[in-house]
């Protein structure tokens, strides 16, 4: 069979990328331009800077992959591009490139969510075996996801107010720790004991979740020691605050696949690189027999790699927009 080059396009928040995927599985060539070095004095991503900043990158990015992998637009067999979920003024930068570049070389455009190529980030490390519980643990979702078939999702469940990289980069704000919170407070999470006494939020056998309260029972507790006079120790607090996160996740989780009896479980999204909740899910799928796939840190953070990934598979199953198609901040999974 031939080989199908699929030219994928990420452009959700603060990072411009493009990649070339060779049949879903295969890179050739990925390119990333992340903002967060101008955000971070912001203390997070400031969306309209966020659009600027692709308008100025997006060509580079996109040259550059295309040089890097020795290829011309003439390979490629297809463009994916993801419209949504998202920042609407970063997501139409991509958008608007792929539909230029489809327009021009007349290639299939194929609209890919956001969390679907998270998901498919997977495929990238070990073709994805089914049925499969994905997690999705990002910025923006925190989601338990059934995967009968490629190309198929049945959302499970999710969270009823924060996500839980959001509470992450919320509590590391608190502690005056620098935009991305979430890979800082890991850090210090692992150098700390779990003194502080949090509450497990909506511990229940339902696959939602809920972040909301947790997040304010750090700020709380902050709040209160200082007016106290008294010092926070943050490393115990990033350490007790990661134990109930991690608890949560993974109890949810393993019900989830103990639920819908499957044997393969795949974890998605920037949260998918803590070091705590990797730890904790390995450990265990190992003790009760599950095949676990978590992939690389350079996956599970935003990159195009992953949107080509599942691009491949969207082709296949014929899913082509034309050029009428828009970008949308929020599109439920089930309705994409
Ligand atoms: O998937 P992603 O790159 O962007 C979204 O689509 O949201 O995820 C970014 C989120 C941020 O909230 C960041 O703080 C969090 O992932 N994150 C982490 C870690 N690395 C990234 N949170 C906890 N521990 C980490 N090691
Ligand atoms: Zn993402």
């Amino acid at each position: 069979m031939k080989d199908t080059l699929i030219l994928g396009i990420e452009s959700s928040c603060d990072e411009t990328s493009c990649s070339l995927v060779q049949n879903g599985c295969v890179e050739l060539a990925t390119v990333i331009s992340s903002q967060i070095d101008i955000h971070k004095d912001y203390g997070g991503v400031v969306p309209e800077i966020a659009s600027r900043q692709h308008v100025k990158n997006i060509t580079m990015v996109l040259d550059e992959c295309l040089t890097k992998a020795n290829k011309t637009m003439d390979d490629v067999d297809a463009i994916a591009v993801t419209y949504g979920p998202g920042l609407i003024g970063s997501l139409l930068i991509g958008l608007e490139a792929a539909k230029t570049l489809a327009f021009i070389y007349h290639k299939p455009l194929i609209p890919v969510h956001h969390i679907k190529g998270h998901i498919y980030a997977n495929n990238l490390v070990k073709r994805l075996t089914f049925p499969l519980i994905a997690l999705v643990v990002s910025g923006g979702h925190t989601e338990l996801i059934y995967m009968k078939e490629d190309y198929s999702f049945q959302k499970l469940g999710g969270t009823l107010d924060d996500a839980v990289g959001e509470c992450y980069d919320k509590v590391a704000r608190v502690l005056d720790i620098p935009y991305p919170g979430g890979p800082l407070l890991d850090q210090m999470a692992h150098q700390g004991k779990p003194t502080y006494n949090l509450p497990i939020p909506l511990n229940d056998d339902s696959f939602q979740f809920s972040f909301s309260g947790l997040k304010s029972a750090v700020i709380n507790l902050v709040h209160n020691e200082l007016q106290r006079g008294n010092e926070i120790n943050k490393e115990d607090l990033a350490c007790s605050f990661q134990k109930v996160v991690v608890e949560v996740i993974t109890k949810k989780t393993m019900k989830a696949i103990e639920d819908y009896d499957v044997k393969n479980l795949i974890v998605a999204g920037g949260v998918a690189a803590n070091k705590g909740l990797r730890e904790s899910l390995t450990k265990t799928c190992e003790e009760k027999g599950i095949d676990l796939t978590i992939p690389p840190i350079k996956y599970c953070t935003d990159n195009a790699t992953m949107i080509a990934s599942a691009g491949y598979y969207a082709y296949l199953h014929g899913k082509v927009a034309d050029l009428s198609l828009n970008a949308k901040s929020s599109v439920p999974i089930e309705e994409d």
